[in-house]
């Protein structure tokens, strides 16, 4: 299904009441709630809003373990690019969460221990029994998480090589494209898949026709977001803008 809602703000709010929502009704069964999280500039009001309510209406994170979709690799956890500080400063630092509940893919591995890492990843999922609320963003080539085009809809975590336009999209960050990695460590289509729930967000009229077409799109791996087509457990959830070009 696709919700719309008149602007970022109201569509964040009410994607961090779901989140909280499901931390509080886990921790009333005295279980954990596993969150898929995503970084980038679209889940950023929603983390704003788990700040608030955490700090004003006493949300607590105890009881809440997280994955994060990517990291560039290689990228230190310190540099101002890292997902890791990325987190850090729009949610983690901010909020009670236990902090070996935190799982963000190692930007630091070796590349002989990338495989390895990216098989425990996984297996750390299904051990907490899989993810029960992913977020995901969508990027302009149709990505989700770092699943560039030619991504296959069973795909697990894994090392993947940055499309051309999303390195772009990236370069201010870094001051530069030259300056951005070339790859990525991402969880897999399959991965993201497995998740109980799905939310996809999109903001602003810049996502408008690649939220087209991974909506209403043919289902294909050039543009790996339509993959969610095929899941009944997606919502979409946009702001009048990014939903404007959708028939
Ligand atoms: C980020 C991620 C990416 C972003 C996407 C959109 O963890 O996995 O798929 O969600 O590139 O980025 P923004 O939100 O910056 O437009």
């Amino acid at each position: 299904p696709v919700s719309v809602y008149a602007d970022e703000q109201t569509a964040s709010i009410e994607v961090a009441k779901r989140i909280s929502s499901l931390i509080i009704s886990k921790q009333e069964k005295g279980e954990q709630a596993v969150l898929g999280l995503a970084t980038g500039a679209t889940p950023v009001k929603v983390y704003k809003e788990l700040i608030r309510l955490h700090k004003e209406e006493g949300l607590s994170f105890r009881n809440v373990v997280t994955f994060n979709l990517d990291e560039y690799y290689p990228m230190k956890p310190g540099s101002n690019q890292s997902y890791v500080r990325f987190m850090n400063e729009n949610l983690f630092d901010h909020i009670d969460i236990n902090r070996e509940n935190i799982n963000i893919p190692d930007g630091e591995l070796k590349r002989e221990d990338i495989e390895d890492f990216c098989l425990k990843y996984e297996q750390k999922i299904s051990g907490f029994g899989g993810i029960d609320l992913q977020i995901l963003g969508i990027g302009r080539t149709g990505h989700i998480g770092f699943n560039e085009p030619g991504s296959a809809p069973n795909s697990g975590t894994r090392l993947v090589t940055l499309d051309e336009l999303t390195r772009r999209d990236a370069s201010r960050d870094f001051g530069g494209l030259a300056n951005v990695p070339t790859k990525a460590i991402t969880m897999g289509i399959g991965t993201i898949f497995k998740a109980k729930e799905i939310i996809l967000m999109a903001w602003n009229e810049k996502k408008a026709s690649i939220v087209k077409k991974a909506v209403e799109g043919d289902i294909s791996a050039d543009v790996p977001a339509t993959y969610l087509q095929l899941s009944p457990n997606v919502e979409f959830i946009l702001d009048h803008d990014a939903a404007s070009s959708l028939t």
